[in-house]
């Protein structure tokens, strides 16, 4: 059998994303960690953000990148944080707080369709694991938007689950369970590169 050269559509609407997301929130990081951790750390270690950077995270969950990100900025710098879910920017607002870096970071809820920030106003984006929500034409889009905040010079960095040329059997499965249950599995494997 050739292996599929498309990706499947998202048909979920964002009003379901946003309550999927807000139900799912509180148990994220324990469904998450044995899988999805360490590649968010490698892509936060490739992008490599400096001090004073300005630096966007979209997508952000439960917090784990922009928490890493306030670190890395330090005093001079400033994280962004744009996500659908009211449920993670509460989750992730509480780690912030915590840590003690609410000065240098601004979290915002709302569709990564449209950034509210100006051409060339930053200096990063980071996003793991959210491109891959993105309905296919939506996908340009966005990522239209990341070049125009970031402007000359920005960098991205993107971890999304990637669909192989050889398809197998886990990918297949995933594709089909995503198009059965759109709703509940809204992420499917993209061609990332
Ligand atoms: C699969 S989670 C990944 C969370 C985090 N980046 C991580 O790796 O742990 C996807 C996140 O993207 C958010 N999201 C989904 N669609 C979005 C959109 N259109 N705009 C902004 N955020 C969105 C969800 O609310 C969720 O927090």
């Amino acid at each position: 059998m050739r292996p599929r050269q498309d990706i499947n559509r998202v048909t979920r609407s964002k009003e379901d994303a946003k309550a999927a997301y807000n139900r799912l929130c509180k148990w994220y990081d324990i469904i998450t960690i044995g899988s999805e951790g360490r590649y968010l750390q490698l892509g936060l270690s490739k992008l490599n953000v400096k001090e004073g950077e300005k630096v966007l995270e979209i997508g952000f969950g439960t917090g784990q990148g922009v928490l890493s990100l306030a670190k890395a900025v330090g005093i001079n710098g400033r994280v962004y944080g744009i996500d659908l879910s009211e449920g993670m920017l509460r989750l992730a607002q509480a780690k912030i707080d915590g840590a003690g870096l609410k000065e240098r970071v601004e979290l915002k809820c709302g569709d990564a369709m449209v950034l509210p920030f100006e051409f060339g106003s930053l200096d990063s984006v980071f996003m793991s694991f959210t491109l891959e929500l993105f309905d296919t034409p939506e996908i340009p889009i966005m990522l239209g938007e990341c070049k125009r905040v970031l402007g000359v010079g920005g960098r991205i960095c993107v971890v999304a689950m990637s669909k192989p040329r050889e398809l197998k059997l886990a990918v297949r499965i995933y594709e089909w369970v995503h198009d059965k249950f759109p709703v509940y599995v809204d992420c499917r494997p993209i061609f990332a590169r």
